[in-house]
């Protein structure tokens, strides 16, 4: 039934707790967003679930499995990707051969990984874009190679770090679309996401930290609602706007 548990997790570093006693469940299928303003832990609880960090405390279950401290590599051959807040293309390459290199993390056939390459290609509309070199791309495109190359190692579970940071608002809108195809696909997502418009477009669930801790958790429309949630992250602004 859960994809991902995490229980108690914590995180700290040196007098600060980081990431404090947090614990949430992800649905099998579902997206959960995970938002709150920046310090309050988000990108660290992620290098703890992805294995990129150790926790002080606390545990990670994937598939019910307990995989607290185990490697990205690891984690990622049993089915769980990340993108980066601030994304990791190998520069030099080309957009092709970035994904060549994701797919044959997953199989060792070049053709099948090409074909595969072309599919992740093809969904991310990147096509246009094989044959140019990853470092000369501009930011909205990063973004999507970065989503592209956690989809060609075949998650089922997405950790997104950011994904919509310092794209323009018609790459917003692509963004959402290009979430929910994924997830009709059968990926459960956890999203860190800062634009309001399409953590609710997208997010069955929402977690709420401030300063490590979770303030609130639950329901868009109840998290939204909520007046610490408005007080600490959202602010007037967005109760106007809404
Ligand atoms: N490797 C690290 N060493 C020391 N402090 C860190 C490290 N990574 C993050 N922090 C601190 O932990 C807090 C949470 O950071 P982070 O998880 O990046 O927040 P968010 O992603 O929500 O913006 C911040 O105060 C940050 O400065
Ligand atoms: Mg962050």
């Amino acid at each position: 039934m859960y994809i991902l548990e995490v229980e108690n997790l914590l995180k700290r570093f040196g007098g600060l707790a980081a990431v404090d006693n947090v614990s949430f469940k992800v649905k099998r299928g579902e997206i959960l967003a995970l938002i709150g303003p920046n310090g309050a832990g988000k990108t660290t609880c992620f290098n703890m679930i992805a294995g990129a960090m150790p926790p002080t405390s606390g545990r990670v279950l994937f598939n019910g499995r307990d995989v607290t401290r185990h490697k990205p590599y690891d984690l990622n051959a049993h089915g769980m990707a990340r993108t980066f807040q601030v994304v990791k293309p190998l520069a030099k390459l080309t957009v092709f051969d970035n994904l060549m290199v994701a797919c044959l993390s997953k199989s060792r056939n070049i053709k099948e990984a090409r074909e595969k390459a072309q599919q992740v290609m093809t969904r991310t509309r990147l096509e246009a874009l094989a044959n140019h070199e990853a470092g000369l791309l501009s930011i909205g495109n990063l973004k999507r190679l970065e989503v592209a190359r956690a989809l060609a190692t075949e998650p089922e579970l997405l950790l997104m770090d950011e994904p919509m940071g310092g794209l323009t608002p018609a790459e917003v809108d692509q963004a959402i679309e290009l979430i929910r195809d994924i997830n009709a696909g059968g990926v459960s997502i956890v999203l860190i996401e800062h634009i309001m418009k399409a953590v609710t477009a997208v997010a069955d669930s929402i977690v709420v930290l401030q300063y490590g801790q979770i303030i609130a958790m639950g329901e868009p429309a109840a998290v939204m609602n909520d007046e610490r949630v408005i007080t600490a992250y959202l602010g007037d602004g967005y109760v106007a706007s809404r």
